[in-house]
C-alpha cells in the first residue's frame, strides 16, 4: 500500500470506477449470469478462466490463481507500483485528481526511487531536446533529410520523437543549467566519462532512436550514423543504466502493445529502421529487440499479451539464417504460435516498404505467413540442388527433423503429402522416417521439458489449495473468516471470545489484519480489503471466500458450531499449534534440547496429520 496517496484519493478512485471497464481495455470480456469472463491476459490459453465479479468489483482466474481488486490488475498488466496504479485507473476511468497531487507524486515519489524518476525526466528532457534540434535547427538539417529520403515524414518523426545530437555539446551545460550534479550526469549513461574525470557527450553526429520502457518513457537512446563510417559502430547503444536493461526492451513495445493484444500476432523485426517503416505502412504490431535475439524476459513480455509471433526478418542469406536461428531458439522458450514472415527478393522491411509501398507491405504482412515448417521447406533449400540425390537425401533429412517436432497430425499429413508429391516417393517411407525422428525427439524433449520448465521462470503461482481437500476445521475456519468480515455481529461476537485463533495462520493473520481495517471503515468491502493485504496467498484466500457459495444470512447456530469445532475438536491442530509456541519459546531462550525434542514430537503430530487428512478424503 501506498503510504503516499491519502486514503480518501484511493478510495474516491476506486468507487468512481467499474473494475469490468477497466479490465474491459485489456480483455474481451462476455457477460454470463452475474460475472463476466474472458481470456486471462496472464497467461497462455484457450478456454477463458479469467472472470470479473461486477457485484465485488474483483478479478479472478482460475487457472493461473492471480486476482485482486482493479489497482493489482493495473499493477500487473502495467508492471506498475501501487501508486502508479492508482493514477492509471483514475486516467482510465476519467476521475480527476487534484493536479498538484498527481504532479507530486511523479516528482518526488519515494517508493521509486528518486533516482530512477530523475533519469527519466533527464531522458525526457534529451529527447525533446534532440528533436527540436532536428525539426528545428540547421545543426539538425542534414539529418533531417537523411530521415525523409528514408521515407520517414515529419509525422512520423513527431510520432517517434526522433532526434538528431549534433557534434557540438550540449547536454553537459543544459543539465547543470538545470541543477543535475554531476553525479548523476555520470550515472545517465548520456556521457562517456574521460580519464580525467570529464564528461564528453556519448552521442555526437547521430540519429537518435529514442527507447521507450512499456509505458512509454523513454530510457535509452540508440544512434544510428549519418553515413557509412568503418571506424564507428552503424548503431551505438545507451549503456546499461538503473533505468535500462536491454535484455528487458523491445523497441515499440509501448505503441504496438494495445494493437497486439487486439490483432492476437506480433511482428518481430530486425532493425528499428524496419518497424517504423512498417509502421508506416499501418502495420504496427511491429517490435524490434536491441539487435539482439529474444530473451526470457522480453518473451515473457510479449507472452503476456499474444500467443503467436511473426517472425519478419531481412530476406536475404543472413536473414534467413538468423531467422532459423531465432526459431530454434524461440521454439523451447515459449508457448507461443510461431511464423514467418517472408520478404521476397532478397530485401528488408524497409527496401520492400520504399519499393513497393505501405499497401503491399501491409497485404504481405497480413496474408503470407509460413509455418514453422513451410519456412524451413524453403530455407533447406537455399545452397542445395535438389536434383541431385545426394542433396535431395540431406535435404529430406533436415525437413523431416523439423516435421518431428510438430504435433499435429493433420499438419504433419499435409507436408508429407506434399514431400510426397514432390520427390515421387512413396508416402509410407517418409512416415515410417519420420517416425524414427519422432522417437529420437521424445527422448530429447522429455530432458528439454524438464529444463524448459525452469528456463520458463513462469511465475504464475500455483495454488495448493486446488487439489487439496478441506478438512472438517478448516472449512469452518473458512466459513468463519466469511462471517467475521460480512457480518458485523460476528465479527463483535468474536472479539469478545479472549482466547479464540484461528487454527491455522494464514486465517488469524487476516483477522488481525481485519482488525486494523474495521478500524477506519465500518463496511466491509472485499476489494478494498485486499489493499491491506499484501501477502499474495492471502489475498488468495480472501478471493476465494469472495467468490465461494456462502449463503447470505448466518445463523446464529452455524457460527457457534464453527467457533465450537475451531476452539475445541480439533485436538491435533491444537497440539500441533501447542508445540509449535513452545519450540518458539525454547528456541528463543536457545534451549537446545528442548528444541529437538519438541521437534521430533512436531513431526510426528504432522505426520499423524498428513494420514489422517489423506484418509478422510
Ligand atoms: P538501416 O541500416 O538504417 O536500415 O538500419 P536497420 O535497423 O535495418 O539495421 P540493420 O538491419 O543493419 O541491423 C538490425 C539491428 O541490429 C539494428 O536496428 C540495431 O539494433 C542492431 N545493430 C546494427 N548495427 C549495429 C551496431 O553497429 N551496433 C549495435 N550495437 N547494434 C547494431
Ligand atoms: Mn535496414
Amino acid at each position: 500500500m501506498s503510504r503516499r496517496i491519502p486514503e480518501e484519493v484511493i478510495e474516491t478512485v476506486r468507487s468512481s470506477v467499474n473494475i469490468v471497464d477497466i479490465v474491459g481495455q485489456y480483455v474481451q470480456l462476455r457477460k454470463s449470469g452475474k460475472n463476466y469472463f474472458g481470456l486471462c491476459p496472464f497467461h497462455e490459453e484457450k478456454t477463458p478462466s479469467f472472470s470479473v465479479t461486477e457485484e465485488k468489483q474483483i478479478f479472478h482466474c482460475f487457472s493461473c490463481h492471480r486476482g485482486g481488486n482493479v489497482f493489482k490488475f493495473i499493477m500487473e498488466i502495467e508492471n506498475m507500483s501501487f501508486p502508479d496504479a492508482v493514477i492509471r485507473v483514475a486516467e482510465i476511468g476519467n476521475v480527476q485528481l487534484a493536479q498538484e497531487f498527481t504532479q507530486s507524486l511523479s516528482n518526488d515519489n519515494v517508493s521509486e526511487s528518486s533516482e530512477t524518476t530523475k533519469l527519466k525526466a533527464m531522458y525526457n528532457d534529451a529527447a525533446h531536446l534532440f528533436n527540436h534540434i532536428l525539426v528545428n535547427t540547421s545543426m539538425g538539417e542534414q539529418a533531417l533529410k537523411y530521415l525523409h529520403a528514408r521515407g520517414l515524414d515529419d509525422g512520423m518523426i513527431e510520432e517517434f520523437n526522433l532526434g538528431y545530437a549534433p557534434t557540438k555539446e550540449l547536454l553537459e551545460a543544459f543539465f547543470k543549467e538545470k541543477g543535475l550534479d554531476h553525479q548523476l550526469l555520470r550515472k545517465s549513461g548520456l556521457f562517456v566519462e574521460l580519464q580525467d574525470g570529464s564528461l564528453k557527450e556519448r552521442f555526437r553526429d547521430r540519429v537518435l532512436f529514442p527507447i521507450r520502457d512499456p509505458r512509454g518513457e523513454t530510457i535509452a537512446f540508440s544512434g544510428r550514423l549519418l553515413l557509412k563510417n568503418e571506424k564507428k559502430p552503424k548503431y551505438l547503444n545507451s549503456p546499461e543504466t538503473a533505468i535500462f536493461n536491454k535484455r528487458k526492451v523491445l523497441f515499440n513495445f509501448d505503441k504496438a502493445k494495445s494493437k497486439i493484444r487486439q490483432e492476437k500476432s506480433a511482428i518481430l523485426f530486425e532493425g528499428f529502421m524496419d518497424v517504423l517503416a512498417a509502421y508506416r505502412a499501418g502495420v504496427k504490431n511491429g517490435l524490434a529487440s536491441m539487435g539482439t535475439s529474444l530473451t526470457n524476459e522480453q518473451v515473457y513480455l510479449l507472452e503476456r499479451i499474444t500467443d503467436h509471433l511473426d517472425i519478419c526478418y531481412d530476406g536475404d542469406d543472413p536473414g534467413q539464417h538468423a531467422t532459423a536461428r531465432a526459431l530454434s531458439l524461440l521454439e523451447p522458450l515459449t508457448k507461443m504460435e510461431l511464423g514467418v514472415v517472408h520478404i521476397p527478393e532478397k530485401m528488408d522491411p524497409d527496401e520492400y516498404v520504399k519499393k513497393y509501398g505501405g499497401e503491399k507491405f501491409d497485404q504481405l504482412a497480413q496474408s503470407s505467413h509460413e509455418t514453422v515448417v513451410a519456412f524451413y521447406m524453403r530455407y533447406y533449400e537455399q545452397d542445395r540442388n535438389l536434383s541431385n540425390e545426394a542433396d535431395q537425401l540431406a535435404y529430406l533429412a533436415d525437413v523431416l527433423q523439423q516435421l518431428a517436432k510438430v504435433q499435429s497430425p493433420v499438419e504433419r499429413d499435409i507436408y508429407l503429402n506434399q514431400l510426397a508429391k514432390r520427390f515421387g516417393i512413396e508416402k509410407v517411407n517418409l512416415e515410417s522416417q519420420l517416425q524414427a525422428y519422432v522417437n529420437k525427439s521424445k527422448q530429447d524433449t522429455n530432458q528439454q521439458n524438464k529444463q524448459n520448465e525452469v528456463l520458463r521462470k513462469d511465475r504464475i503461482v500455483k495454488s495448493k489449495n486446488d487439489q487439496r481437500h478441506l478438512d472438517r476445521v478448516e472449512k469452518a475456519e473458512r466459513l468463519l473468516l466469511y462471517r467475521l468480515l460480512h457480518d458485523h455481529s460476528v465479527w463483535l461476537k468474536l472479539r469478545e471470545i479472549k482466547d479464540f485463533s484461528f487454527v491455522h495462520d494464514m486465517y488469524q493473520t487476516i483477522y488481525i489484519i481485519a482488525e486494523g481495517y474495521f478500524n477506519a471503515y465500518n463496511e466491509y468491502d472485499t476489494a478494498r480489503f485486499l489493499d491491506y493485504l499484501e501477502d499474495e496467498a492471502l489475498r488468495q484466500i480472501l478471493i476465494e471466500l469472495a467468490l465461494g457459495a456462502y449463503a447470505k444470512d448466518a445463523s446464529e447456530e452455524e457460527v457457534d458450531d464453527c467457533i465450537d469445532l475451531i476452539m475445541h475438536q480439533s485436538p491435533l491442530e491444537n497440539k500441533i499449534k501447542d508445540i509449535k509456541k513452545q519450540l518458539s519459546d525454547a528456541k528463543r531462550m536457545n534451549n537446545n534440547d528442548l528444541v529437538t525434542s519438541l521437534t521430533v514430537n512436531l513431526v510426528n503430530l504432522l505426520r499423524q496429520q498428513q494420514v489422517e487428512k489423506s484418509t478422510s478424503l
